[in-house]
């Protein structure tokens, strides 16, 4: 199937699953251990029920939201993913443009290929940004400054991976960054063609915010290993009031699943928290994001917005969340896929699939405004 005949993210999945070599499409699809969590996240959202409303006039319909100062045609950020350049040539970019042109927001990867700069400059404009801490706190502190002078208006700190997630898939199909062919893997990657010509004519493998340009050519090592050896695992509670006292901007933390921190970071002045278990990449048996999302909306009181991260396969899941109080959703494997299948244009039908199916969800659920809906959507036997 051609990525422009995916009628949905599953026929996007099964397009990026051919495209891919067995070992990079396990890294975008997979999660952790059993993965349970991972499929509770898409499992909990499939089996939420709408109360729809008849007789209202749905003739014209809005899915536009403001989400932290920025006005969004949807209510869908895609998130931070790492290493997009694995999965096609310059990913960060395909990404960052895909957004921009159809007016969703995006959010970097501190460990992305291209640089913060390179975004803001050849993607687009107002990209947020997200931060891992670095055990190197003058690298961290210097992440935070090129993020503000490139013009990101929103730092995103991530909290749910003080070590990597066990990801079995990535163990057994001896993933490393850069990919490395060698005769265990071989076949893998000669059948998959398309892909190894791709990333042959590819720019040269890079973290573009964390390399020294002056330093060795980098070593193959695991992602595990790369985040063992530079990300900080003693982070807490002092380290985030250090980072509100010296961000400018709105700040936001990824990868709360309780009432207590979401309240917490209220408190010590969060401007938004998301709900995530990082899709189901980490703490395998932690709640879904959608079961997370209700205590922690009632915990916060309205003080702060609550962003949902986890699971989003359907327009429908997007309106779920936000009739559970979420402000807005952020999307990681869907716009993945959509890059596997066609670079920007494939994220584009990935974005344009999840907007159809949010715009035919309102029209049926008889609530043509999507900043309208509430809980009074859902059907609560
Ligand atoms: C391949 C991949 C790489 C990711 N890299 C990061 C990352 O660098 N930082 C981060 O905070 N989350 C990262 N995530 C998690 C996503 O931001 C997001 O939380 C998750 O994908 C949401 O679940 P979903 O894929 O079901 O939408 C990554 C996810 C995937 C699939």
């Amino acid at each position: 199937m051609k990525f422009n005949r995916a009628v949905n993210i599953a026929d996007l999945r099964e397009v990026a699953r051919r495209q891919l070599p067995r070992s990079v499409f396990g890294f975008i699809d997979g999660g952790a251990h059993d993965e349970r969590t991972l499929r509770d996240n898409e499992g909990d959202l499939a089996a939420i029920r709408f109360a729809p409303r008849m007789l209202v006039d749905v003739s014209t319909r809005s899915q536009q939201v403001e989400v932290l100062g920025q006005t969004l045609s949807s209510p869908m950020v895609f998130g931070p993913t790492g290493i997009a350049g694995v999965v096609w040539p310059e990913g960060d970019l395909c990404l960052a443009r895909a957004t921009a042109a159809k007016g969703i927001g995006f959010c970097q990867s501190t460990t992305s290929n291209a640089s913060i700069e390179q975004v803001a400059q050849r993607g687009r404009k107002g990209q947020w940004f997200h931060l891992y801490v670095q055990k190197d706190r003058g690298l961290t502190k210097s992440l935070v400054d090129r993020a503000w002078d490139a013009g990101c208006p929103v730092l995103v700190l991530t909290v749910d991976l003080p070590v990597s997630g066990p990801r079995e898939r990535d163990i057994r199909n001896g993933f490393t960054v850069p990919p490395r062919i060698d005769l265990s893997n071989v076949f893998d990657y000669a059948s998959k063609l398309g892909w190894l010509m791709r990333m042959a004519n590819a720019p040269r493998f890079t973290f573009g915010n964390l390399d020294d340009p002056n330093g060795a050519p980098r070593k193959l090592v695991t992602l595990a290993e790369q985040i063992a050896r530079n990300f900080d695992a003693s982070v807490g509670w002092k380290d985030f009031e250090r980072l509100r006292s010296e961000w400018k901007g709105k700040l936001v933390i990824k990868g709360l699943l309780r009432a207590d921190d979401a309240r917490r970071a209220a408190e010590l002045g969060a401007d938004a928290v998301v709900v995530s278990n990082h899709g189901g990449r980490q703490l395998d048996s932690a709640p879904s994001a959608i079961a997370a999302l209700p205590p922690i909306v009632q915990a916060v009181e309205g003080k702060i917005p609550v962003l949902m991260d986890g699971g989003i396969r359907r327009g429908s899941d997007v309106v779920k969340a936000i009739a559970l109080g979420a402000s807005a959703c952020i999307v990681g494997r869907a716009g993945l896929y959509g890059l596997a299948s066609a670079g920007q244009p494939g994220v584009e039908r990935a974005i344009d699939i999840l907007q159809r199916e949010i715009d035919i969800t309102l029209a049926l659920l008889g609530v043509p405004d999507i900043r309208h809906v509430d809980r009074s959507a859902l059907f609560e036997a």
